[in-house]
């Protein structure tokens, strides 16, 4: 058990990560807990300049953190930059009612009253006006959710770091044509099918007028998903983009369905 005091920045909670079982009650961090404070500390430093934005915009700017899970990134991103900025929102959106009742309860413990919890899934959740939208790991169809909640709330940021994706390896499988080589083997099939669903969202993305980078998120040794997504809206719409989207989805011959019918 690693001593913590050198893992946390500045001003972190410690009664939070310790309510999130982070830190065990002696204040000690396990190799479990320590890949999951590095990913989400990691995230918060990527998605700073984006907060700070959103802060200089607007009064009460809103942050929704889709397939929150057991909340880590809501919190840390509140407890970080909302609680000192004194203003702004945090909503997180998650399918289990436990993990919504138990972030509930940290949240009025810690005296944190301008972050929520909504259940339910991503596709139907309509929450108000939205500045950035976070997605760590939500899985398979849930980050194209998280893209089109991203639309639907007028979203000026998206940062996601995808899952596992199966639903496109799944239609590959009865895909035949010139490039049929490369999915031929079920393992060279998951990985194309999840390659080729995150080359498409970034491509959806950048149609509906966002300008997108593609990196790596944190070192293989934290996590095995490791592609992140960070979109900025910029204009309406990209025509160029569209089109590419439209031409790599043709070729091929599959697509993430949600993301099929680009507006
Ligand atoms: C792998 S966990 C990641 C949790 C959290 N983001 C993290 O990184 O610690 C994915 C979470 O997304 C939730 N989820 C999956 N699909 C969802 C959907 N369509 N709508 C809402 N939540 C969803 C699951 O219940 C699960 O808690």
């Amino acid at each position: 058990m690693k001593n913590a005091a050198t893992e946390l920045w500045p001003g972190q909670s410690v009664p939070l990560l310790k309510a999130l079982h982070i830190l065990t009650h002696n204040g000690g961090l396990n190799a479990d807990s320590r890949r999951k404070l590095k990913q989400v500390q990691h995230l918060a430093q990527l998605i700073k300049p984006a907060i700070d934005d959103a802060l200089k915009e607007k009064e009460q700017p809103v942050l929704a953190d889709l397939g929150a899970g057991k909340s880590y990134l809501g919190f840390i991103l509140y407890d970080l930059y909302f609680t000192t900025a004194g203003r702004g929102r945090v909503i997180g959106v998650e399918a289990r009612a436990e993990l919504i009742a138990t972030a509930q309860k940290i949240a009025a413990e810690s005296g944190f009253d301008r972050i929520q919890f909504v259940e339910g899934r991503i596709a139907d959740a309509e929450v108000g006006a939205v500045d950035i939208v976070t997605a760590l790991h939500a899985c398979d169809t849930a980050t194209d959710e998280a893209i089109l909640f991203a639309l639907r709330h007028e979203a000026k940021f998206v940062a996601l770091v995808p899952c596992c994706q199966a639903e496109v390896a799944r239609e590959l499988e009865s895909v035949k044509g010139p490039l049929d080589q490369l999915w031929r083997h079920g393992i060279q099939r998951r990985e194309f099918g999840a390659q080729l669903t995150n080359v498409l969202r970034g491509l959806f993305l950048e149609a509906h007028g966002y300008k997108v980078r593609v990196t790596e998120f944190t070192g293989f040794e934290h996590t095995q998903k490791n592609e992140m997504i960070f979109a900025e809206r910029h204009q309406r719409s990209n025509l160029r983009a569209r089109a590419e989207f439209e031409k790599l989805a043709t070729e091929i011959g599959a697509s993430p369905k949600l993301l099929a019918f680009s507006p």
